[in-house]
């Protein structure tokens, strides 16, 4: 059994070297399978729950196809409307009902902390998809996987992440990853969307090399990858604030002609303004890739955690 069987996966600053290599190359391992045209099996008999409080369509889907891909099979609250959480059940008895019904749960929940809680209610391992503007770890590990593939190497990288870092829960969980491979950081924001204090001071504390801008074309002449995210418009209490800031930064095909030659552009997705559609053609433009990585990486996650691997 691997070093993660049994764990829940939280969060990104909790995860230990040995564990992130490994979910890493366990992932490499799983896409050279799939893409040789191979079949697994090693979750056959195994059922994982996926609970979505908030909507997805990547994150969701791209877990549900690695366990399809596993052999195993899925169950599903895709609307929270249909689930009894809409008649007033607490998430820690929906978690003590789905653990009867699972082998492992996937959960997205508007709550800060609330896959914390989720976890701490069930003895089945949990995976948290999205706790509101908290953490997003799977997606920063299928981000860092993405760019270990784009690039050929981690080393020696310099990553601007543009948008709302006060809200994105990608940005929060990435950075941790990032800092740990020594990767040089450029964060791109409007003043009033800046990195949560508690985040700075973690990364000051890993001797992480970060600066701060508000002029995204001067970080990309300096970036090998940027990394794009949305303003998160359902994290606003005033709407016309959010007006006002959608649209602060937009990457277009004149901008990557300026960046540093052979830039990569990321992005969690879904993209409402960030990036123009005419950069889709553009050779280094990754989202999509980025988006496709998610299952090896969620199949590498789901074995590892249920001792499947
Ligand atoms: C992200 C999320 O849900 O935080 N989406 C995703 O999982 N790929 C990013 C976003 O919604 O902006």
């Amino acid at each position: 059994m691997s070093i993660l069987y049994g764990k829940d996966i939280l969060r990104t600053d909790t995860l230990s070297d040995g564990e992130i290599d490994l979910i890493l190359s366990t992932a490499s391992r799983f896409e050279s399978v799939l893409k040789a045209g191979g079949r697994l099996g090693n979750m056959a008999g195994q059922v994982l729950a996926t609970l979505f409080f908030e909507p997805s369509t990547r994150t969701r889907l791209s877990f549900e196809a690695a366990m399809l891909r596993l052999g195993g099979q899925v169950i599903t609250v895709a609307d929270p409307r249909t689930s009894s959480a809409a008649k007033g059940e607490s998430l820690a008895d929906s978690m003590r009902t789905v653990e009867g019904y699972a082998d492992v749960i996937v959960i997205r929940h508007p709550r800060k902390g609330s896959a914390q809680e989720a976890a701490d209610a069930v003895a089945v391992p949990v995976i948290n998809a999205g706790d509101g503007a908290g953490q997003h770890p799977t997606q920063a590990l299928l981000d860092i996987y993405t760019i270990q593939k784009e690039k050929g190497s981690l080393e020696g990288l310099t990553v601007a992440l543009a948008g709302d870092l006060k809200h994105g829960r990608t940005v929060h969980s990435l950075v941790y990853l990032l800092a740990r491979f020594g990767i040089q950081l450029i964060f791109v924001s409007p003043s009033v969307l800046t990195m949560p204090a508690e985040i700075t001071a973690d990364l000051k504390k890993m001797d992480a090399d970060v600066s701060a801008s508000s002029d995204l074309a001067a970080a990309m002449r300096q970036s090998d990858v940027v990394y794009m995210t949305r303003i998160q418009r359902e994290r606003f209490e005033d709407p016309a604030e959010y007006e006002r800031l959608r649209g602060s930064y937009v990457v277009d095909v004149a901008m990557i002609r300026q960046a540093n030659p052979g830039i990569t552009i990321m992005h969690p997705l879904p993209r409402v303004d960030e990036i123009a559609s005419e950069v889709d053609a553009y050779e280094g433009a990754a989202y999509f890739r980025q988006a496709a990585n998610g299952v090896p990486v969620r199949m590498a996650l789901l074995a590892l955690v249920t001792g499947c691997e």
